[in-house]
């Protein structure tokens, strides 16, 4: 079995009630970390997950869509552990928006997707980095996407640009803040089997999605979880500024 020691390590996890963030929290509290179990609609999952593990792990809401609600989860954390060693941008969402639709509603998908996938991450960058320079170290782990370096179909234009400016701000925070003890990572997912992408499965068909990557099977949120709780470890720090691709094989750079 897998094992990375994460006893004693408090983390903020967004979007854990689902998918790769839900497989994450899992992992994470199996090798002894404390998450702060971040959920927005699906708070039974987001409960379930604490009650499996009971060690000080805990369900926060949050509509990342609002600004307060950003405020409020960090503040809420931030007074239950007192400590935050890592912060993981992981909740996102995947509108399609055709170019083919009126203006208006291109742009209300445009907004809605950079509110929840980049200005939540911004405002909690801004937040996280308070924290950490207080406490003199902290670690943030960002989802990026495929989808920035290979680019997206034109139904995902709000998507792609909301992942590539969460991928430069990561960047960013590695130059700007390692000689504070602050380190910046990016995880790129391919194609990853979550209710996200079964939305596309439905639409274009598993063999799609199949022919695209090299290896026989779609990776799944326990594929991506052994390289996050590496990267919370604090066993990869130099590796900081690095984006690391998950992707099967489906787009090598
Ligand atoms: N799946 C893929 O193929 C793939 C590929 C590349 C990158 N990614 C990235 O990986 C991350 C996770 O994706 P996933 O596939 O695991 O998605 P998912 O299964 O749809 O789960 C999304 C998570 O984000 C939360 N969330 C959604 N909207 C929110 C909002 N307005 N406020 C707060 N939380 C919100 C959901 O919370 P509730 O369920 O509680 O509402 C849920 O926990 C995303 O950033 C995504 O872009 C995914």
């Amino acid at each position: 079995m897998t094992t990375i020691d994460l006893t004693g390590k408090k983390i903020l996890l967004t979007g854990a009630s689902d998918g790769i963030g839900k497989g994450v929290a899992d992992f994470l509290m199996r090798m002894g970390a404390q998450v702060a179990i971040h959920y927005n609609t699906n708070r039974a999952s987001a409960e379930a997950l604490a009650v499996k593990y009971n060690n000080g792990s805990k369900p926060f809401q949050s509509n990342l869509a609002n600004e307060e609600d950003v405020y409020k989860l960090f503040e809420e954390v931030e007074e239950y552990f007192g400590t935050i060693d890592t912060v993981i941008l992981n909740a996102g969402i995947f509108l399609k928006h055709s170019t083919n639709k009126n203006t208006s509603d291109w742009l209300s998908v445009w907004k809605k997707t950079l509110d929840v996938n980049l200005n939540s991450v911004g405002l909690l960058t801004k937040l996280g980095i308070d924290h950490f320079k207080k406490q003199g170290q902290g670690r943030f782990i960002y989802i990026g996407s495929r989808a920035v370096f290979r680019g997206e179909t034109e139904e995902y234009l709000a998507y792609a640009a909301s992942k590539g400016g969460v991928t430069s701000l990561a960047r960013s925070v590695a130059r700007s803040f390692g000689k504070e003890n602050i380190k910046s990572f990016v995880v790129s997912p391919g194609f990853t089997r979550t209710q996200m992408a079964e939305q596309f499965i439905e639409v274009y068909g598993e063999e799609r999605v199949l022919n695209e990557i090299a290896l026989n099977e779609l990776t799944t949120p326990q594929d991506l979880a052994p390289l996050i709780g590496l990267m919370c470890s604090g066993l990869m720090d130099h590796a900081t500024g690095a984006t690391i691709d998950v992707n099967a094989g489906s787009h090598i750079r």
